[in-house]
């Protein structure tokens, strides 16, 4: 069977470069041929501390994001990783797999770590081995994820790799990294070179999925852009971050290709181009946040659901823990 898994952080709350680089194609994906496993990744967000009750709470409002944005809790399994223990335990064998030398060089780990490396955690620096294990535990063989993942991907393959050649099998599968569509890369309204991001400090570098009406107008209205117009092809964006963005961002809103834009807004000046723009973000967002706020006001009834998704993600990455015992040679697998 061909598998997808992938995961958010419940640290904060979630963007428009969260929704539109992976959860909108997470709902893409699980109406096909493929058994869709999503995870509120919450032993990655305590990589920095977090306060435990808004932990708690931003855990809770991601699920209901998730169901917002159209994941069927039916058709996919959806839970929060802590309560798998088999990731962390996986994770466990595989930092025993993992080279220092290969972590050293994940360049999210030295973003976020910053001047001062020697006082971050040492789960920061070990979070890809678990991001490995998050994925190999259920064997998933598709993982899609917005293009700041694409490292952390490869150093899954490469531990995949290296445990079967270690221990002579052909046990983990090679995941392929599904990076697609328009908006891979968010950038920030404020600045066309730096990712769309919930850490930034200022609050107008990002839509937030929680944002109303207006606040989202207002943000894409203030949006940098550069004074020439929309260019009627592509590669017209060269060159042009801030352009580039918004269009991207219309286009995947839109579900439309960067070339359709284009041909309907070339030559509009973006006094034109951003009410359309902040119309379409409002008609697509408003109903998800809406959803989103009502569903988080019934924690008993989200909990119930991630209840119900970890047990069904335990059927599948039990018996895979065990064999991988097996392979390593713990005595009682
Ligand atoms: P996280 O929580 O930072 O982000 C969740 C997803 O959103 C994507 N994303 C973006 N896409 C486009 N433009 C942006 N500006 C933007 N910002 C965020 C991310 O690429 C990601 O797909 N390490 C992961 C979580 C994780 C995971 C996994 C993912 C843990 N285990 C296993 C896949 C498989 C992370 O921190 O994502």
């Amino acid at each position: 069977t061909q598998r997808v898994f992938s995961g958010i952080q419940p640290s904060g709350g979630l963007t428009l470069g969260n929704y539109l680089g992976a959860m909108k194609r997470f709902v893409d994906m699980q109406g096909q041929d493929y058994e869709t496993i999503y995870c509120m990744v919450d032993l990655h967000a305590i990589t920095v501390w977090q306060d435990p009750a808004k932990l708690r709470h931003a855990t809770r409002e991601l699920c209901a994001g998730f169901i917002a944005a159209g994941i069927d809790p039916e058709q996919s399994i959806l839970f929060n990783q802590s309560a798998v223990p088999e990731h962390a335990q996986l994770a466990w064998i595989f930092n025993c797999v993992a080279r220092m030398g290969w972590m050293q060089r994940m360049t999210q780990f030295k973003d976020k770590a910053g001047k001062n490396a020697q006082n971050a955690s040492l789960g920061l620096f070990a979070y890809p081995a678990l991001m490995a294990a998050d994925i190999l535990i259920y064997h998933a063989t598709h993982v899609p994820v917005g293009e700041d993942q694409k490292q952390h991907l490869e150093l899954t393959r490469d531990i995949a790799t290296k445990f079967n050649h270690d221990y002579g099998v052909d046990f983990f599968p090679i995941t392929e990294p599904v990076i697609e569509g328009a908006a891979t890369r968010v950038m920030s309204l404020r600045d066309g070179s730096k990712k769309m991001s919930k850490s930034d400090p200022s609050d107008a570098s990002r839509i937030n999925m929680t944002d109303d009406a207006d606040t989202i107008a207002k943000k894409i209205r203030k949006a940098k852009t550069d004074p020439d117009a929309l260019p009627s092809e592509a590669k017209g964006l060269e060159n042009r971050p801030e352009a580039r963005n918004l269009v991207n961002i219309y286009a995947a809103l839109a579900d439309m290709s960067v070339e359709a834009v284009l041909k309907d807004a070339g030559g509009k000046q973006f006094s034109e181009f951003k009410p359309i723009l902040s119309e379409l973000a409002v008609a697509k967002l408003a109903p998800i946040s809406t959803e989103m706020a009502r569903l988080t006001q019934d924690a008993g009834e989200i909990d119930k659901i991630l209840d119900r998704g970890a047990e069904r993600a335990r059927e599948v990455a039990a018996p895979i823990l065990k064999k991988t015992y097996e392979i390593v040679g713990m005595v009682g697998a």
